[in-house]
C-alpha cells in the first residue's frame, strides 16, 4: 500500500461514494442510516447486505464479507488492490503519483501496457482507416460482425508489411516493451528479410483485455487460410494464459448487473468468434479460454463474477468426452458447472448466426449440471440401480473419484444423493469410497 502513499489512498477512500460504487452492482434501498440489498457474494432471497455511507464500508450479515470500497471493487471486478485504487482515483479525480514505490519493475510494466495499448490502437486504425484494412473489413462483414460489435471488442487488423507496428512502437520509444510482450521479434527472419519484424502480419487482431479493459495480449486470425489459423501472444509479465479469459472485460458488466436478480451466469465457449457472435446476438455473458485447454485458474477468476457457468461443447463423442474432462476442472474450481451440446457441424458462432438467438437461448435453457450428465452416463453404462452389484460398485468408484475433488460440503451431499438414486449405491458406501486424503 506504500505504493501510492497512505494519505493518497485515504483521499481516494474519502472521495469515493461507496453507495454509488456498490449501487452499480447491487440494487440498494435506504434503511435508516444504512443502505441494504441482496448480497452479491452469496445467494440469498432476503437482504442481509448493508452499506454504511458515512463510515464508508459494506458488510454482509449472511456471509460475513465486508470492508472498504476498495475491497468491494477488488471482489466484484476482480482487480488487485492497487488496481482498485487507480480505478477509483480516476473516477473521482484524484491524481496518483505516476511512478509508484514499486520501482523500475512497475515502470517496465507500464511500458508493456503502453506498448499493447499503442498496438491495439494501431491495429484498429489500420482496420478502419486504411486501404490495407479493406480486406479485413470485408472479412468481418462476411462473418456477420457489425461495426459496433467490432469496435466494442477493439478488433483491428495487422498489416502484412513486415515491420509496421515495430515502426509505430519505435517512434514512441516502446520497441523493447513491444518485444517483451511478444508483439515484435528481433531474431531475424530470412523469409521476411528483416532483423526486427512484427509478430502479427496480415491478421485480424483480437485484443485480449484485463479486468480494466487494457489490452494485455492479442490473438490474430489469418485471412489467408494456408497459414496457421490463429497465432496468439506468448506469456508475458502482463499475460498469463492460464488465468485469462477472452471477453471477460466485455462480459463482466452484464454478468454483474444480472447478479442482483439471481439470473447471473457466464457462457463458456472456445473461440474468439464464438464470444463475439454470442455477444452480438445478445449473450453478452460469453467468455472463452485463450487458446488453451480450460484451467482451474480461469474458472476461479470467472467464479468471482458468477457461480453459474454454462460450458458449450460439441455435440459429438469428442464433445461428450470434453464435458467429462471439464467436470473435473469445474469441481476443482469449486463450481458445479452446467453444459450444453451444440449440434454437430456447428460451433456457437455458426449456430447462433444460422439458427438465431432464440434457438441458442433454448439450448441454454436445456443446460444440465455436468455431474448429472456424468452420473447418468455411468448409470446408463451399468444399467441403472437394479444392475449387478459389482457393476454398480465399479461405477460408484468412478463417481467417488470426482467426489474427491469437491471441497464444498453442500455440493458433495448433492452429488451423493443423486448417485444414490441413479446407481442404487448407499450413501455410506459412497462417502467411504470418496474419503480421500483430507476428508473424514
Ligand atoms: P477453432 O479452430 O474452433 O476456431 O479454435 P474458431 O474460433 O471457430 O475460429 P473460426 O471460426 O474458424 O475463425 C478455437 C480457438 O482455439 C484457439 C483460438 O483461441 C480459437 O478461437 N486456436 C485455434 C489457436 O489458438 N490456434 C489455432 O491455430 C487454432
Ligand atoms: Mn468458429
Amino acid at each position: 500500500m506504500g505504493r501510492f502513499g497512505d494519505d493518497k489512498i485515504e483521499e481516494v477512500r474519502s472521495r469515493a461514494d461507496i453507495v454509488e460504487i456498490v449501487g452499480a452492482h447491487v440494487r440498494l434501498r435506504r434503511a435508516g442510516r444504512n443502505f441494504v440489498g441482496l448480497c452479491p457474494f452469496h445467494n440469498e432471497k432476503t437482504p442481509s447486505f448493508s452499506v454504511n455511507a458515512e463510515r464508508g464500508f459494506f458488510h454482509c450479515f449472511g456471509c460475513g464479507v465486508g470492508g472498504s470500497v476498495f475491497n468491494f471493487i477488488t471482489r466484484v471486478e476482480g482487480l488487485t488492490f492497487p488496481e482498485a485504487v487507480r480505478s477509483l482515483a480516476k473516477k473521482y479525480g484524484v491524481t496518483l503519483p505516476e511512478h509508484d514505490v514499486a520501482g523500475p519493475a512497475a515502470g517496465e510494466r507500464e511500458a508493456m501496457l503502453k506498448a499493447s495499448e499503442v498496438a491495439a490502437e494501431f491495429f484498429a486504425h489500420v482496420l478502419w482507416n486504411t486501404t490495407d484494412g479493406a480486406m479485413a473489413r470485408d472479412y468481418l462483414k462476411s462473418r456477420g460482425i457489425s461495426v459496433e460489435t467490432a469496435r466494442a471488442f477493439m478488433i483491428g487488423y495487422a498489416p502484412s508489411r513486415p515491420a509496421s507496428l515495430a515502426k509505430a512502437l519505435e517512434k514512441r520509444g516502446l520497441r523493447e516493451a513491444g518485444v517483451k510482450v511478444g508483439l515484435i521479434r528481433k531474431d531475424g527472419n530470412v523469409a521476411i528479410g528483416a532483423e526486427t519484424y512484427d509478430m502479427f502480419r496480415g491478421r485480424v487482431m483480437f485484443p485480449i483485455r484485463d479486468a480494466q479493459g487494457r489490452a494485455i495480449a492479442f490473438g490474430g486470425r489469418v485471412l489467408d487460410a494456408r497459414l496457421p489459423k490463429y497465432i496468439n501472444s506468448p506469456e508475458s509479465p502482463l499475460y498469463s494464459k492460464t488465468r485469462t479469459l477472452y471477453g471477460l472485460f466485455e462480459a463482466r458488466q452484464a454478468i454483474s448487473s444480472s447478479a442482483s436478480s439471481g439470473k447471473d451466469r457466464a457462457i463458456l465457449v472456445e473461440g474468439y468468434f464464438d464470444v463475439i457472435a454470442l455477444w452480438q446476438a445478445g449473450f453478452k455473458e460469453a467468455v472463452a479460454g485463450c487458446g488453451t485447454a480450460l484451467t482451474v485458474e480461469q474458472l476461479r477468476v470467472l467464479s468471482r463474477y458468477t457461480k453459474n457457468v454454462i460450458a458449450c461443447f460439441d455435440g459429438d463423442a469428442a464433445g461428450r468426452k470434453a464435458s467429462m474432462r471439464a467436470l473435473e476442472i469445474f469441481l476443482q474450481a469449486g463450481l458445479l458447472g452446467r453444459g450444453i451440446f451444440i449440434p454437430s457441424g456447428f460451433d456457437p458462432d455458426t449456430f447462433v448466426r444460422e439458427r438465431g438467438a432464440a434457438a441458442f437461448a433454448d439450448l441454454t435453457e436445456k443446460s444440465e449440471l455436468l455431474v448429472d450428465y456424468f452420473i447418468r452416463d455411468q448409470a446408463e453404462k451399468v444399467g441403472g440401480p437394479t444392475a449387478a452389484l459389482e457393476k454398480r460398485v465399479q461405477a460408484a468408484k468412478l463417481v467417488a473419484e470426482k467426489l474427491r475433488l469437491i471441497s464444498d460440503e453442500i455440493q458433495f451431499n448433492l452429488i451423493v444423493r443423486k448417485t444414490e438414486g441413479l446407481l442404487g449405491i448407499g450413501e455410506e458406501v459412497l462417502r467411504k469410497e470418496a474419503r480421500g486424503p483430507g476428508r473424514s
